[in-house]
């Protein structure tokens, strides 16, 4: 894939878990008619869409069925949606901005936003139950446990936790570290593997180093995260930028510095692609992918 076809894959898989999300949310007039709709504000028309992407370009290598990825890449996505609508809730990061738009506590209130979180997170494995999504089912129950551990106490949710804690704290690198593998990577590791599973060519030596790819992409997602914090801005991000150095949250730029902080995403883009090195032009969508990851400006 060259750098020119990137745009328009990531197009068409955004536009495709688009009207997945559409369909799988229930309708904004299906009662409870307020949660619904404040699931469907969280849900659909935003975001970039980076983990289903990771979970299509996965499928991409190991053959998988684009109607299988299309469900895995929703509920990826919809742990995901869950997961920035409690992030921004005032007990957290108290954020009023997303995506461009007035949070959900904001634009609906502090209990349906709570609701929303709970209901997006049920609905995600409600998804990987309901459709086939390998040929055999004990390979299905092993991609519902990886999400619910990615999601869970020992995956983001925990990570969410070291997040809290360590606010006016300064962390050392390999506590960092600890704290962004699990807020961010546990997600992006599964969306990675849960993609890889929908296909018949998953060997074990395959799903290692997408693992590889997934861990240092995962990092560095959060280390540019990090980064754009402090050097973005809220018309470019869609989200309130300097809101962790407000806040006194460790981050690899208030512990680096910017300029030792890119060189690091720099250096795990450069392992990502390692991982990658023996796949052929399969691999290219997650190529492409990990660029965009590191190079992106929102
Ligand atoms: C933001 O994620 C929260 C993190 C885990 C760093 P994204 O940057 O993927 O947010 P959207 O989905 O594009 O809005
Ligand atoms: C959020 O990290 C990670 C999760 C939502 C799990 P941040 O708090 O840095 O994300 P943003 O910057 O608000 O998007
Ligand atoms: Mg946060
Ligand atoms: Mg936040
Ligand atoms: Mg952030």
């Amino acid at each position: 894939m060259s750098t020119t076809d990137f745009p328009a894959w990531a197009q068409s898989v955004a536009e495709r878990v688009e009207q997945a999300l559409s369909r799988f949310l229930p309708p904004a007039t299906t009662r409870p008619t307020r949660l619904h709709e404040a699931m469907r504000y969280a849900a659909l028309g935003g975001g970039k869409r980076v983990r289903p992407m990771l979970a299509f370009g996965a499928g991409n290598i190991t053959g998988a069925d684009p109607a299988r990825l299309e469900v895995v890449a929703a509920s990826v996505e919809l742990i995901h949606a869950y997961s920035l609508v409690h992030d921004d809730l005032p007990c957290m990061d108290d954020d009023t901005l997303r995506r461009g738009r007035p949070t959900c506590h904001v634009a609906f209130d502090e209990a349906t936003a709570l609701l929303v979180g709970d209901a997006l997170q049920s609905l995600a494995f409600e998804l990987l139950a309901e459709h086939r999504l390998a040929d055999d089912p004990t390979t299905q129950l092993a991609m519902v446990r990886t999400l619910a551990a990615a999601s869970g106490s020992r995956g983001m949710a925990g990570g969410q936790a070291i997040d809290l804690a360590a606010v006016g704290q300064a962390l050392a690198l390999p506590e960092l570290e600890r704290m962004h593998l699990h807020k961010t990577g546990a997600l992006i590791r599964a969306s990675v593997a849960l993609g890889a599973r929908c296909g018949n060519n998953a060997d074990a030596p395959t799903l290692e180093r997408l693992d590889r790819y997934a861990q240092c992409v995962g990092l560095a997602f959060q280390v540019v995260d990090d980064i754009l914090d402090e050097s973005g801005t809220a018309a470019s991000l869609g989200k309130t930028a300097g809101k962790d150095r407000e806040a006194g949250k460790p981050t690899y730029t208030s512990l680096l510095g910017l300029g030792e902080a890119r060189t690091l995403a720099g250096r795990l883009l450069a392992d990502a692609h390692a991982a990658l090195a023996v796949f052929d032009e399969r691999a290219a969508p997650l190529r492409a992918l990990a660029d965009f990851i590191v190079r992106r400006d929102r």
